[in-house]
């Protein structure tokens, strides 16, 4: 039988309700997340059954493809039915690189880019994607926020900030999320994390599963065994358990690992199982 969306509920801005479980979409496009998938209607059915299977909560970004992940978005489902976040302030060159470009005036383009590939009046979920060095800080958020005022955009995010950036941004508009690494392997953004928590703002923690790459690990593993369920799940189960406030993505292209994915979403971890799960992080390291 086909899994639903288990994960309950988190309103963003304390309005805007979304299923905690959610889809990062950068996996849709083609190698190295650049240009469009081998089959893209492969790729669209993926997100139809992610949002069949209740997920109602989206992620993308201008980058991804660039334009193809957006796009496809579009293309698979109404994008009015979901809560789509994308992302503007990273451009992706052909040689594969990441390039900071978040000041103002390119921020102000891509939204007018988003907004047509997806094929909604405002967006609903706008993240600033990465801090840019070349760009006062204070310059991209003040950006977002114009945005949100003039109504092109509904909420605002960050993402791969510290805990520093967060504070400085919320002094210039509400911020709704932050997206930062995080996994149970992985807990470098704990103290994002707990601000997060303390301001009610939802934490995207990506590479939920470590990009697949999650086994190995005994205490995940015997975990996984006594409940029947893969180590991704168990990866999964313990994000969801670990704070009111987690979203996460996981990524996938493949509908079984989306149906296992969102399955994970029912998995109820014993307090002994959490805790035996939080302490990898710190004697992993
Ligand atoms: N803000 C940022 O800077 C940033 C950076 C990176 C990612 N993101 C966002 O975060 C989302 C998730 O990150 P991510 O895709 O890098 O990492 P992830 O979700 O941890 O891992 C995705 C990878 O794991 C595989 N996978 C997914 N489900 C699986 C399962 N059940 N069993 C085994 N393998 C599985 C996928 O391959 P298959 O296709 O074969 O399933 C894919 O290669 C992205 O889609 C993107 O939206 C944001």
């Amino acid at each position: 039988m086909a899994p639903t969306n288990e994960s309950g509920t988190f309103d963003l801005d304390g309005e805007l309700t979304v299923h905690r479980l959610g889809f990062g979409a950068m996996r849709l496009c083609g190698e190295d997340i650049i240009g469009p998938p081998d089959d893209e209607q492969e790729a669209k059915n993926v997100v139809q059954e992610a949002v069949d299977l209740g997920v109602d909560f989206i992620d993308t970004a201008d980058s991804y493809g660039p334009g193809v992940s957006e796009r496809l978005l579009r293309e698979a489902t109404d994008t009015s039915d979901v809560t789509v976040a994308t992302k503007a302030g990273l451009l992706r060159n052909s040689d594969g690189e990441w390039l900071n470009h978040a000041d103002p005036d390119y921020i102000r383009n891509q939204v007018l880019v988003s907004r047509d590939r997806l094929g909604v009046d405002s967006i609903d979920l706008y993240q600033l994607h990465s801090p840019d060095p070349d760009t006062p800080f204070e310059d991209s958020v003040t950006a977002f926020a114009e945005l949100k005022d003039e109504g092109f955009i509904d909420h605002v995010g960050l993402s791969n900030v510290s805990v520093e950036q967060l504070e400085e941004a919320r002094n210039h508009v509400e911020i709704a999320t932050v997206q930062n690494e995080y996994n149970v392997l992985n807990r470098d953004h704990e103290d994002v994390l707990k601000a997060c928590e303390e301001y009610g703002i939802g934490f995207i923690p990506y590479f939920p599963i470590a990009a697949g790459s999650i086994s190995g690990v005994d205490v995940i593993q015997e975990v996984a065994d006594a409940h029947d369920a893969t180590v991704y799940q168990i990866a999964l189960a313990w994000l969801l358990e670990h704070s009111d406030v987690t979203l996460p993505i996981p990524g996938t292209a493949s509908l079984d690992h989306l149906e296992e994915n969102v399955a994970a979403s029912s998995i109820s971890l014993s307090n002994e199982e959490y805790t035996r799960l939080a302490e990898i992080a710190s004697t992993s390291s």
